[in-house]
């Protein structure tokens, strides 16, 4: 992968943005990464890890996904939901990154109990002990808190979503979709009353559409149920299945590559004095696309390795079929980036037919000969490939 650090790639601050220097630390912090196995932990605990050699805690149940790590990094096969553990880790830490939550659309109408509770109840006693004492909260929360679409607080039409701007526009509450993004904003408050009233240092972020390598998982081989719509997309062409575009594939994500976020929080980690107290959007506004186009250029990256192979096919189900009762969508989601390029020097260039042939690769070499059993079967059920 070619490098994607700014200073680089002559990255410039656009013009009438004032653009805030690295800090240099007293001393360097002692860092928790929380829901280290997971997608972002297995890409953000290597890249800490290669930056410095102090201790780094890296908690989680599972980590399947984390390549071997330098002995610096203490791997803690622990749930945050484990009495006693928030207790030590923010003892030991001076700051903690919190990435845990159910962040799968398909859980959110579906179990969404689970939801309210991965994604708030159990991280409110993380953000009162960071409180109390004095840790760095950087915690991850979510573009979905900005809900359908952006407005203003007054309704109206935005073209992107700002940090300190846009209103917050949920669905109704029988539209079950919204309890991911209900719980998360609420959290937000939270996290924003205590270091209002209560001295709490915190950054937010929320990450728009970020994909990569190691992102969720393959129905069939390493979870159950519907990934998000990178994984499922893979997973359909993996399997020699349709697929499937919900109402269409009109709805717009801006995508973000995995390696680009990271830096991003690295450079969070470097400024506290410029990002304590703020919430930040972390995305790319340059790679605003439809699912649709998402699709066609999954399917690109795709034959371009495997070009024997059956040619895919889309297909379009409706939203009520695919996801249940309670489903709802954002139609389209842009960030601001004037924050983030002005706290951090950050502009991330990657675009979006760049960033799927090695996330291609990846899904490849990992899945491909563990699902091609399935994939015969499913062949010789329909009696041939899916092509045209
Ligand atoms: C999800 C999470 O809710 C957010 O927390 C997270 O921040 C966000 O992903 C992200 O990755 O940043 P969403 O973008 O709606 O939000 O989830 P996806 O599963 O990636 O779906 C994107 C779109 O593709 C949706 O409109 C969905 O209906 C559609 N989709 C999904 C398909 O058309 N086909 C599929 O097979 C799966």
């Amino acid at each position: 992968m070619k490098s994607n650090h700014p200073a680089e790639k002559g990255h410039r601050p656009r013009p009438g943005i004032r653009v805030l220097p690295a800090e240099v630390p007293a001393r360097p912090p002692r860092i928790a990464v929380l829901g280290a196995g997971g997608f972002i932990g297995s890409h953000l605990v290597p890249a800490l890890a290669a930056r410095r050699d102090l201790p780094i805690e890296a908690v989680d149940l599972n980590f399947d996904k984390l390549a071997p790590c330098p002995s610096h990094v203490k791997l803690v096969k622990a749930s945050i939901r484990e009495p006693g553990l928030l207790d030590e880790i923010t003892r030991r830490n001076d700051v903690v990154i919190s990435l845990t939550a159910l962040c799968n659309p398909a859980l959110y109408n579906t179990r969404p109990l689970d939801v309210i509770d991965a994604s708030y109840t159990d991280i409110v006693p993380l953000v009162r002990l960071c409180a109390e004492r004095k840790r760095w909260l950087i915690h991850l929360s979510t573009c979905e808190v900005y809900g359908r679409r952006a407005l203003t607080a007054d309704g109206r039409r935005m073209a992107k979503m700002d940090e300190d701007e846009t209103a917050l526009f949920l669905g109704p509450v029988h539209r079950e979709r919204w309890t991911y993004a209900a719980a998360k904003q609420l959290l937000e408050r939270v996290i924003w009353a205590y270091g209002q009233h209560h001295g709490l240092k915190f950054t937010v972020v929320r990450p728009f559409n970020v994909i990569g390598p190691r992102m969720d998982f393959i129905p069939g081989v390493d979870g159950e149920g519907t990934p998000r719509v990178l994984a499922a997309f893979m997973h359909a062409l993996l399997a020699r299945q349709d697929l499937v575009l919900v109402d269409g594939g009109r709805q717009r994500r801006s995508f973000l590559y995995v390696d680009e976020f990271i830096d991003a929080l690295l450079r969070i980690v470097d400024r506290p004095a410029a990002c304590q107290g703020q919430i930040l959007n972390l995305g790319n506004d340059q790679n605003d696309a439809s699912i649709r186009t998402l699709a066609r250029a999954v399917v690109t990256a795709f034959r371009a390795q495997r070009p024997d192979g059956p040619t895919p096919r889309l297909r379009t189900q409706s939203a009520a079929d695919f996801y249940g009762a309670g489903y709802d969508d954002s139609t389209v989601r842009i960030p601001a980036m004037t924050k983030a390029i002005r706290l951090l020097d950050w502009r991330p260039t990657i675009r979006l037919a760049e960033m799927l042939p090695p996330i291609v690769a990846d899904y490849l070499a990992r899945y491909e000969s563990r699902i091609l059993g399935d994939g015969r079967r499913a062949l010789a059920a329909s009696g041939g490939p899916c092509s045209p």
